[in-house]
């Protein structure tokens, strides 16, 4: 039996699950299903990483400590993993006492086998939160005077020689670049692995691996002759993770899981973090002599009109529980097959390893012509004639027609080809192919019932009928197994149909034919349509669920109110009325120098010029992140100079001192419809 193990990367808590989240547990979802089938002892592990200054600026911003932030945002994620359906899955979250054990004892073992390795001096340089990473200038964008996050396009923080221990990245270059050389599975798809050869080959710079500036996280094992307090460096406690969950709980590195699991560790990823798992995790691991995971496999980026699904985009998150209700409402097996449908859509749609654009245009068209139509009219027209003839003509395998030259020799030889293509892209972590290959048996089962045509050989009585409804049965049979990875209702529904009750298995050739392996019987539930088709009404009801949703942000939980305010007087509905409120859709954004909180926008309230509005709400909205929202804007509130600047409007914000939430209508309605 061989094993496999394969790890998501865990998830910060200052977010919540969104569509790129959900894509990256998918793709593990698959893989861990189809090695299942195979017979493979499989484990997959997804968690949330919780420690760092970023979670714990995301705590204070929201009046919450950081352990009360992370109790309340970790089980989101292990929520909508379980709502999703994602199979057999462990959980790990990096405040727990196991992992935490596992860090210090990991930072103990470089020193016991490589005391050099780690050392102390002063870090001085550039600082992303976002990224929860270090930065040379070179690495950064320059923008109005400022370095900026390439990724977050925020400017980075600037450490002034903050004490820290450094870990020797430096001497790894070389170890590497031998490695990947030696294994070159050890990194795909190749582009990423010429990526970080480059990197490699330009040589590594030692790396800070604590900090001082705040206490979010695990502390050094060990003192710091100054009488510092160091945590250790957030990327270093979470990527040890995926070794921690295999460990006991006492920390120890080892055990029957990690000597089972751990050589087979398989990091699905995306590109964003490549380079914390393609180069400090595995020097950490060498420095510790502790061997490597087998692999590293990057994925694209999913954008929404080409803007990266992200956090501090709002109009980009998509909530996947969202997408697969409003996917799955018109199937009577609702949101399952709606989850199936996102899947087969994320996991079809792109290479693993590319970028792809969402588009609903994208996803209806998926839907209506591979699932509705290829594989639903496969299905409904097979149970149909399985239904009608059945009875009359029982399917059974008729070896010497079997022999002959004819459709169903060719339906065979189509399945078992399309099972061999399946298998080899799965392994070589390809799902989008592996699907490719399905629907070409797909398309050929389709075309044996028109080339057969089973109705008319019913109405001419030919005993042969029996021989073809048994291989049409067996193609079901074929498609639902094979289907399995990817659409789990939909291929459970349809065992169910054929009656194919047995272990969930790959169909695995016998006596080189996987069509022998064919159930006997009908099941007895009446099909009903998997995957009803989209029509205009269909779509357009999904948009709205999912759009509306998509251009609101997910509210941050609400801070602890300590202390009851006294209520406000109230005024009356003539005085409500004179606050003249409207939507304003916003334009442009751009930063007003010399004043970080202040904001310069132009909006579109439907008349004939953009109004110019000035609004305090820089330090919780970078300019990108606001652009193209719908606001609701006071328009009659009386214009005022701001900085040197007119402004025509106030837009709404929540939030006393900082602002906690901007404004926004859940669904996008004309610039200047009066908001009450
Ligand atoms: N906490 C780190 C990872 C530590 S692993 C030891 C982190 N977390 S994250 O919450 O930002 O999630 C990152 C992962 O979510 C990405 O690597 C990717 O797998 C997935 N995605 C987040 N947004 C995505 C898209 N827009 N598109 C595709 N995947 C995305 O980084």
């Amino acid at each position: 039996m061989s094993t496999f193990y394969v790890t998501t990367p865990i998830y910060y808590v200052n977010d919540v699950p969104h569509l790129g989240h959900a894509y990256t547990t998918i793709v593990c979802d698959t893989l861990a299903r189809f090695h299942q089938m195979r017979g493979d002892d499989t484990r997959f592990l997804t968690g949330t990483d919780e420690h760092g200054q970023k979670i714990e600026e995301a705590a204070h911003k929201r009046g919450l400590t950081p352990a009360q932030l992370v109790d309340q945002v970790a089980p989101r994620f292990d929520d909508a993993w379980k709502t999703l359906g994602i199979a057999d899955y462990r959980f790990i979250r990096t405040t727990g006492e196991r992992h935490k054990r596992v860090v210090a004892e990991l930072w103990k073992r470089i020193r016991r086998e490589n005391p050099d390795d780690i050392y102390l001096a002063s870090y001085q340089g550039w600082y992303c939160v976002g990224c929860e990473a270090f930065y040379t200038e070179s690495q950064l964008v320059k923008d109005a005077e400022q370095w900026v996050c390439a990724t977050h396009k925020r400017a980075v923080a600037w450490l002034d020689k903050e004490r820290s221990w450094f870990f020797r990245l430096s001497r790894f270059a070389a170890p590497l670049l031998a490695h990947i050389e030696a294994h070159p599975e050890f990194i795909r798809p190749d582009a990423y692995r010429n990526e970080i050869v480059a990197f490699l080959r330009s040589g590594l710079r030692d790396l800070s691996v604590s900090r001082t500036s705040f206490a979010w996280g695990i502390p050094v094992p060990e003192p710091d002759p100054e009488g510092l307090a160091h945590v250790i460096y957030v990327w270093m406690d979470a990527l040890t993770n995926y070794l921690s969950d295999l460990c006991p709980d006492d920390g120890t590195i080892g055990g029957p899981d990690v000597a089972r699991y751990w050589p087979e560790a398989l990091h699905v990823i995306g590109k964003d973090i490549l380079r914390f798992h393609a180069v400090y995790w595995p020097a950490f691991l060498m420095a510790a002599n502790l061997p490597l995971p087998k692999g590293i496999f990057a994925h694209g980026w999913w954008t929404v009109r080409g803007e990266k699904i992200s956090k501090s985009l709002p109009a980009t998150r998509i909530d996947p529980v969202v997408l697969s209700d409003a996917l799955g409402a018109g199937s009577a097996h609702g949101r399952a097959i709606g989850i199936d449908a996102m899947r087969y859509y994320l996991l079809r749609e792109v290479p693993l390893g590319n970028d792809g654009d969402f588009t609903f245009e994208s996803l209806f068209g998926r839907f209506n012509a591979e699932l509705a139509n290829d594989l639903g009219n496969l299905i409904n027209r097979s149970l149909t004639m399985l239904t009608k003839f059945g009875a009359e003509f029982p399917p059974a395998f008729d070896a010497a027609a079997h022999a002959a030259e004819g459709p169903a020799r060719q339906l065979e030889q189509a399945a078992v080809e399309a099972s061999a293509q399946a298998v080899a892209c799965f392994e070589a972590v390809q799902p989008s192919r592996a699907l490719e290959a399905i629907w070409r048996f797909v398309g050929v089962a389709n075309r044996f019932i028109d080339q057969t045509q089973p109705w008319a050989m019913g109405k001419a009585k030919d005993p042969a009928l029996r021989h073809t409804l048994w291989a049409l049965r067996a193609s079901l049979w074929a498609i639902a197994r094979m289907t399995a990875p990817v659409l789990p209702a939909a291929s459970q529904a349809l065992r169910a149909w054929i009656g194919d009750d047995g272990p969930l298995a790959w169909p695995v050739a016998r006596e080189g034919s996987v069509l022998v392996h064919a159930p006997a019987n009908l099941g007895s539930s009446p099909p009903s349509p998997l995957f009803p088709r989209l029509d205009d009404k269909a779509q357009a009801a999904i948009l709205e669920k999912v759009v509306g949703l998509a251009a609101v942000p997910t509210p941050p939980p609400a801070p602890a109110t300590p202390e009851e305010k006294p209520a406000a007087a109230t005024i009356d509905y003539d005085a409500f009325g004179k606050i003249e409120l409207r939507a304003g859709k916003v334009l442009t954004a751009v930063a007003v120098p010399k004043a970080k909180k202040l904001l310069h926008l132009s909006v579109d309230l439907g008349e004939a010029q953009p109004r110019s509005i000035v609004a305090g709400i820089a330090e919780a909205y970078a300019p990108d992140a606001i652009v193209g929202r719908t606001v609701i804007v006071v328009a009659n509130l009386a214009p005022a100079t701001i900085r040197g600047i007119r402004s025509e409007g106030m837009i709404l914000a929540a939030g006393d001192e900082a602002i906690l939430g901007l404004s926004a209508l859940d669904r996008d309605v004309p610039p200047g419809t009066r908001v009450r």
